[in-house]
């Protein structure tokens, strides 16, 4: 995979796709801008050398436009935290008049611009050719920086880097080492403890980590759904399972104490997903333990939406060696061993487009 360094990105108009689907209040508020917060060292990177940035992304998951799921507060926040003037497209209504309004106010220094939510057009689902071009118009090279998407086949994953010169960006490249360290060679023990629900989401991820950890701590619900719908696991020995929970909605005491000791004594631990339901005052404090043990524990990794941001409220983002911000992909990048459609995508772009014979 080529990184910033391998591509002239000198004074070059630049697309970077990043990841913006942030979580949003019933007012469209930010609830978290953690995915913000770590791109501004690649945008920063490439303002220095003069690039001109086009940044693009999806918020939810909308099938034509929908006012609520906007960038507009995104581009608003992003304007904030990174000191630029941030200028938002919307690439939907006509290309012409955009690319008209894109010269006149998008060339000024220190502008961003970020256009539209891509989902808007159904042509990014679809890794539709014709979307593909349109967006090409925006960057003579691209830059991924979108990890936690990078499980999906959209346009602007898999469809940008087969025609334009393409690398990684920062976060991406980060993502990508921190997470392979984890596969590649655990410090033993490796301890996994997998949270949250929808267990079917997860299976094959599961799956991969019970043939690579020494253990797989289950939380709470994700543990009942194996249970109930008779789950058959290979190496079911790994697993362990809770013994007493919180009416059934969080884990128990005694569970706690087991779990923070094999966390706390583990080389390697990757957590993924509260054990309860976090986000409940009285359903709490299994993902409060769990999240100091993991802190306090070997070398730690943790990744998903709802992770990162149990994390972050109880301020121990720094304690933990890396925070990925990929749910989905994250699994999926170690449910098969490294292997993402975006990345692949990014390895294959023709090398024709970096002037290398
Ligand atoms: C995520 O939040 O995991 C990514 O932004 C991908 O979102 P998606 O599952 O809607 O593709």
């Amino acid at each position: 995979m080529k990184t910033l360094e391998d591509l002239n990105l000198e004074r070059e108009k630049v697309l970077v796709r990043v990841d913006f689907n942030v979580s949003l209040n019933e007012k469209g508020e930010i609830l978290g801008d953690e995915r913000i917060r770590m791109v501004l060292p690649t945008i920063d990177h490439l303002m220095e050398k003069g690039a001109k940035i086009t940044l693009v992304s999806h918020l939810g998951r909308p099938k034509k436009r929908e006012g609520r799921l906007s960038l507009a507060p995104v581009a608003k926040r992003l304007a904030e935290m990174s000191g630029y003037e941030v200028a938002l497209f919307d690439i939907v209504s006509s290309t012409n008049v955009l690319l008209g309004r894109y010269n006149r106010r998008g060339r000024e220094r220190g502008t961003l611009i970020l256009l539209e939510n891509l989902r808007f057009s159904e042509g990014e689902e679809k890794n539709d050719s014709d979307f593909v071009q349109m967006l090409a118009k925006f960057g003579r090279m691209f830059v991924q920086d979108a990890f936690s998407s990078c499980h999906k086949k959209h346009a602007s994953i898999v469809g940008l880097p087969r025609i334009l010169p393409s690398c990684s960006g920062l976060l991406m490249e980060k993502e990508v080492e921190k997470l392979s360290g984890v596969i590649k060679d655990p410090k033993r023990p490796f301890v996994v403890i997998m949270g949250g629900k929808k267990v079917d989401t997860k299976a094959r991820a599961i799956e991969s980590l019970l043939e690579i950890a020494d253990e797989l701590l289950v939380g709470e619900l994700i543990g009942k759904e194996i249970k109930e719908n008779g789950i058959f696991l290979k190496h079911p020995e790994k697993l362990v399972a809770p013994v007493d929970s919180v009416n059934g909605r969080d884990l128990g005491p005694q569970t706690i104490e087991i779990f923070k000791k094999k966390i706390r004594s583990a080389g390697t631990v990757f957590w993924n997903g509260p054990v309860g339901e976090f986000e409940k005052d009285s359903y709490c404090l299994g993902t409060k333990e769990i999240a100091k043990a993991v802190a306090s524990s070997g070398y730690s990794v943790a990744g998903g939406g709802e992770t990162m941001e149990a994390i972050k409220s109880l301020g121990l983002l720094n304690e933990i060696d890396h925070v990925s911000t990929g749910g989905g992909a994250t699994l999926e990048f170690l449910g098969r061993n490294g292997d993402l459609p975006g990345i692949w995508a990014l390895r294959n772009s023709p090398s024709h487009n970096f002037g290398i014979e």
